[in-house]
């Protein structure tokens, strides 16, 4: 047999071990929040804006029930939840996607859409895995200014050029908290060129409940590119379950159910997703406390003489003065230490801030009582 040429040729420049594709290992990891702290047995998580008040008594009953059939493979199509999420959102079933949280679909649509050599578009303080998805299908990230913290319509369109396939938005924003009007929203859906996928990702959505919020539903309703993403993590108090979904035009729903793992939402975490779906005084409950308390969080470390930025999530940013002694490395050590686990966010380019997640109310005070002593003292 002759061997092959390509093999040939491969071999005689082939490095001595089998090396992933190029752009790889220039990835930063996903960093997550911290969930220990030295010498403390039991710290509290406010590092990654999980539901503070646990998850629905529903929920948990479900999950518990799936027990009796861990041995059979869950439904693909994830029929009965995506029964109940159109049912519950006055969507079209067909038009759903599910993943292994929103995670899964975020990396699934840049699969879908990315070829090397072409680009997404996010904001400076954008999530980390649009760009860490966009980079492992060898593609560019643009990244737009986000002047005050928040999105710019104009800056973002800047951005976008021929090579690109898909701009990312966080409705509200992950770590800003900050949102996009649904006129600028409409604004920047109407400034893309139409072979331009907009993702709204709404992982915060539910929290945000000024007026003025659009969570991008309507919009994704009537038009060929845009995408929503959602998911059951933060408000639902799912998070270990891993259940996300997108509403997708009709012919992106179907490109992504072709490369999607068939098994990717198991039967426990569809079960839990559907209780929880019905658990109207948990939803409720969950919303009423971070009313309660994130306009509290502001105003006591407002108080302080510290920068709380305006947010419509489930958490705060907050800016510390740079004074040695001050700073939010030494806010984010102090609070560790009195057990309260908060979220650096220099991987972000925001080395001056922490991101906190509302706490119950005995964490909000002595994290405000732990701050004040760092600030006055
Ligand atoms: C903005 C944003 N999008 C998506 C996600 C991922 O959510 P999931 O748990 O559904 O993968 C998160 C989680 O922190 C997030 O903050």
């Amino acid at each position: 047999m002759t061997p092959d040429p390509a093999l040939q040729t491969r071999a005689r420049g082939a490095a001595s071990r089998p090396e992933p594709k190029p752009g790889i290992l220039d990835i930063e990891p996903y960093k997550p929040g911290k969930a220990s702290a030295e010498g403390v047995a039991h710290p509290v998580k406010l590092s990654s804006n999980e539901n503070i008040l646990g998850s629905s008594p529903k929920a948990k009953a479900a999950y518990l029930e799936a027990a009796a059939s861990l041995h059979i493979y869950p439904d693909s199509r994830a029929n009965r939840l995506r029964a109940a999420v159109a049912e519950h959102f006055k969507l079209e079933p067909e038009r759903l996607v599910f993943g292994d949280g929103t995670d899964e679909v975020l990396h699934l649509l840049n699969q879908v859409f990315l070829e090397p050599g072409d680009n997404i578009v996010m904001g400076q303080y954008g999530f980390s895995a649009y760009d860490i998805g966009a980079r492992a299908c060898q593609a560019e990230v643009r990244v737009a200014p986000e002047p005050g913290y928040r999105i710019s319509v104009e800056e973002m369109l800047k951005a976008v050029d021929g090579r690109t396939r898909l701009v990312f938005v966080t409705q509200p924003g992950n770590p800003t908290g900050a949102f996009l009007t649904g006129a600028e929203l409409s604004a920047l859906h109407a400034g893309l060129p139409p072979d331009v996928v907009l993702v709204v990702d709404g992982a915060y959505a539910e929290f945000a409940t000024d007026p003025s919020f659009d969570d991008g539903i309507e919009l994704a309703r009537s038009s060929a590119n845009v995408v929503v993403t959602r998911t059951f993590s933060k408000i639902y108090g799912l998070a270990a379950l891993r259940v996300g979904w997108a509403y997708c035009p009709a012919h992106i729903a179907d490109a992504i159910d072709r490369i999607r793992a068939p098994f990717n939402t198991s039967t426990a975490a569809q079960a839990a997703a559907i209780a929880a779906l019905g658990d109207e005084d948990f939803f409720r409950r969950s919303i009423a406390h971070v009313e309660t308390w994130r306009p509290w969080l502001a105003q006591q470390l407002g108080g302080l003489g510290l920068e709380v930025l305006p947010s419509a999530a489930n958490f705060v940013l907050v800016k510390f003065p740079g004074a040695p002694g001050k700073t939010a490395a030494d806010g984010e050590a102090l609070l560790a230490r009195r057990g309260l686990l908060v979220r650096g966010v220099a991987n972000y380019g925001l080395p001056d801030c922490l991101r906190i997640t509302i706490g119950l109310e005995e964490h909000n005070r002595a994290l405000v009582d732990a701050l004040a002593e760092l600030i006055r003292g």
